[in-house]
C-alpha cells in the first residue's frame, strides 16, 4: 500500500483574474522507502505540495491518504498531531532555536513528540558528522553545520516521512553532497520515505525517482540517480550469470545480490 496517496488534489489562491492554481489536479502515489527529488521552476509549487503532504497547508480539493487513511485536513489541532507524529521537516533556513545547543535542538523534537532519548540524540548528531560539536549554539556553527543539525533533528523522532525545502539551497556544492549523503544514509537505513525539493540537477543522483513539477502539475516521473544505477547493475549482473562460465557467474550473482538490495 502507498503511504502517501493524493487523489485529484488541488490548491487554488485567489478567484477569477487573480486566481493562481498553486497545484493544479495533481495524483500521486508514493510508495514505502522511496526518496524522490522534486524539480521544477519558480512558482510551479513545490513548496505548496510538500507543505501539502506535511499537513500544514489545506487543499482546495481532492483528497490525501496517508497508509491508506483520511489525513485530517482543516482540522488544525488534528493536522497538528498527524505532522508531530509523521513528518519530518528540514526548512531551507534551518529554523534552529538560536537559544539552544545542538544537541538541545535535537532534544527538543523528541519532547514534542513525547520521545525524548539522549542516546539516539547524540547517535544522531554522530551519524551527520558533528560529533564534539553537541553542545555548541548556532551562531557557533558554519551554514553545513547547522543544516547537519536540522537533518539530525528531522529524523530524531523516526517520522515515516521526510520533507526538504531547498535543504541545501544556500550550501556550496561541497557541502550540499555531505549534506545530502548525511541524510539519504539515515532514509535508507530507517526505510524513510524521503521527498526532497531541488533546484539543482546533480542531487537528483540520490534519489530513486524524479517527478518534475510546471504550473502546478506534474509533468514528468521518472526513475532516479540510485534506482536507474541499480537498474544497470541488476541487467549486467544478470547477462553475466546466463552467458559466462562458473566463477564468474559466482562474482555476477553477488552483484545481483547488491543491486537487488538497492532496489528494496
Ligand atoms: N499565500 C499565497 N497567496 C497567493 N499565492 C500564493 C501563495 N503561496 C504561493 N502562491 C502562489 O502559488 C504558486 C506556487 O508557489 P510555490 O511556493 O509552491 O512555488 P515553488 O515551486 O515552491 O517556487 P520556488 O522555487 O520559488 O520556491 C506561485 O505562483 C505562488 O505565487
Ligand atoms: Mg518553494
Amino acid at each position: 500500500m502507498a503511504i502517501i496517496q493524493l487523489s485529484q488534489l488541488s490548491r487554488h489562491y485567489g478567484e477569477d483574474e487573480t486566481l493562481v492554481k498553486a497545484l493544479d489536479d495533481i495524483s500521486l502515489s508514493i510508495e514505502e522507502g522511496e526518496i524522490v527529488a522534486l524539480l521544477g521552476p519558480s512558482g510551479s509549487g513545490k513548496t505548496t505540495l510538500l507543505n501539502t503532504i506535511a499537513a500544514l497547508d489545506i487543499p482546495t480539493s481532492g483528497s490525501y491518504q496517508f497508509h491508506g487513511e483520511n489525513v485530517p485536513l482543516g482540522h488544525i489541532e488534528n493536522m497538528t498531531t498527524f505532522r508531530r507524529e509523521n513528518v519530518g521537516y528540514i526548512f531551507q533556513f534551518f529554523n534552529l532555536l538560536a537559544d539552544l545547543t545542538a544537541l538541545e535542538n535535537v532534544l527538543l523534537v523528541q519532547d514534542l513528540a513525547g520521545k525524548r532519548d539522549r542516546k539516539k540524540a547524540m547517535g544522531l548528531l554522530e551519524s551527520v558528522g558533528l560529533s564534539g560539536l553537541e553542545d555548541r549554539f548556532p551562531s557557533q556553527m558554519s551554514g553545513g553545520q547547522r543544516q547537519r543539525v536540522a537533518i539530525a533533528r528531522a529524523l530524531a523522532k523516526s517520522p515515516r516521512i521526510i520533507l526538504g525545502d531547498e535543504l541545501t539551497g544556500n550550501l556550496d556544492s561541497e557541502t550540499s553532497t555531505m549534506v545530502m549523503e548525511a541524510l539519504i544514509k539515515t532514509c535508507r537505513k530507517e526505510k524513510m520515505t524521503t521527498i526532497f525539493v531541488t533546484h539543482d540537477q546533480s542531487l537528483t543522483r540520490f534519489a530513486t525517482r524524479i517527478i518534475h513539477l510546471d504550473s502546478g502539475k506534474i509533468i514528468e516521473d521518472e526513475s532516479g540517480g540510485l534506482k536507474s544505477i541499480a537498474m544497470t547493475a541488476k541487467h549486467t549482473a544478470e547477462s553475466v550469470v546466463d552467458n559466462t562460465v562458473d566463477g564468474v557467474k559466482k562474482i555476477g550473482s553477488k552483484i545481483k545480490g547488491m543491486a537487488q538490495s538497492m532496489l528494496e
